[in-house]
């Protein structure tokens, strides 16, 4: 263990954006802890970085569980004594390109259920880990949203997916304000449409591309901007 080097937590990181948040991160130098619900899917994804020289490790997490949450912040503070960087990017779109499309169809356990992983998932890993970074006075939280929760562009359409990314605002403009005399910046990001299990074939954007506004922010330099949401590195409306 490098004690110089700046420790990032990526959560949902076997696949998709989270994979690739990692990998950039740990180019940039992180050392990277590789979260994932599935601990042998994150071991898999964790080898495939080590194969490219990259400092990354896994550790379970499910964003859903308390004591898994618990369990991680505990690993952290024993391994490294200090974090640095958490990017919320696990997710779920139950009722993305399904017949619940349709609000008239949503099932409220459908809400309840992507609420569970989308809004309070990310609100109970920031709530054991954010202690580590006001030890240090240092943190940057990526938010992984979705232009799908924008208010000014709210439409029909994966309803229950849209309004987590909605509340999910709301969370990063709350944590921003309560962390504002402190050196540890809120931001949520959306990364456009990704070429990804759950963005799709059809997605125009890689994901490399679709993570840059993300390691953008999990690396902003002190005194950057805090609550605001970002694609393509431009303050967006929410
Ligand atoms: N792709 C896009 O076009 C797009 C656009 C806007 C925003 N986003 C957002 O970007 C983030 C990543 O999306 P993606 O496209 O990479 O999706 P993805 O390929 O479906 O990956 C989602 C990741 O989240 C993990 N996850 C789901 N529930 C979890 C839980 N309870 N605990 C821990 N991990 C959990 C998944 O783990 P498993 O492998 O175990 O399922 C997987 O690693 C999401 O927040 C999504 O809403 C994506």
């Amino acid at each position: 263990m490098n004690p110089t080097k700046k420790v990032a937590v990526v959560t949902g990181a076997n696949r998709g954006l989270g994979f690739e948040a990692s990998r950039q991160l740990a180019k940039q130098g992180y050392q990277v802890i590789i979260t994932s619900r599935d601990e042998s899917k994150g071991k898999t994804a964790a080898l495939q970085l080590q194969n490219e020289g990259l400092d990354v490790i896994s550790h379970p997490l499910d964003v859903t569980s308390e004591e898994s949450s618990q369990k991680l912040a505990e690993f952290i503070r024993q391994q490294f004594g200090k974090l640095d960087v958490l990017v919320n990017n696990a997710g779920i779109a139950l009722d993305l390109r399904t017949e619940e499309d349709s609000i008239f169809n949503t099932k409220i356990d459908t809400l309840q259920q992507t609420l569970e992983t989308n809004l309070y998932g990310v609100l109970r890993v920031t709530q054991a880990l954010v202690p580590l970074m006001k030890e240090q006075n240092y943190g940057r939280i990526v938010n992984v949203s979705s232009g799908m929760g924008q208010l000014t562009n709210m439409q029909a359409g994966a309803p229950a997916y849209r309004i987590s990314k909605t509340a999910l605002n709301a969370l990063t403009r709350i944590l921003s304000s309560e962390l504002k005399d402190t050196n540890i910046l809120v931001n949520s990001a959306c990364p456009g449409w990704v070429k990804t299990d759950m963005g799709g074939p059809e997605a125009p954007r890689t994901p490399e591309q679709g993570v840059d506004t993300i390691v953008w922010l999990a690396t902003l330099p002190d005194g950057s901007a805090s609550g605001g949401i970002f694609r393509d590195r431009q303050l967006i409306d929410w």
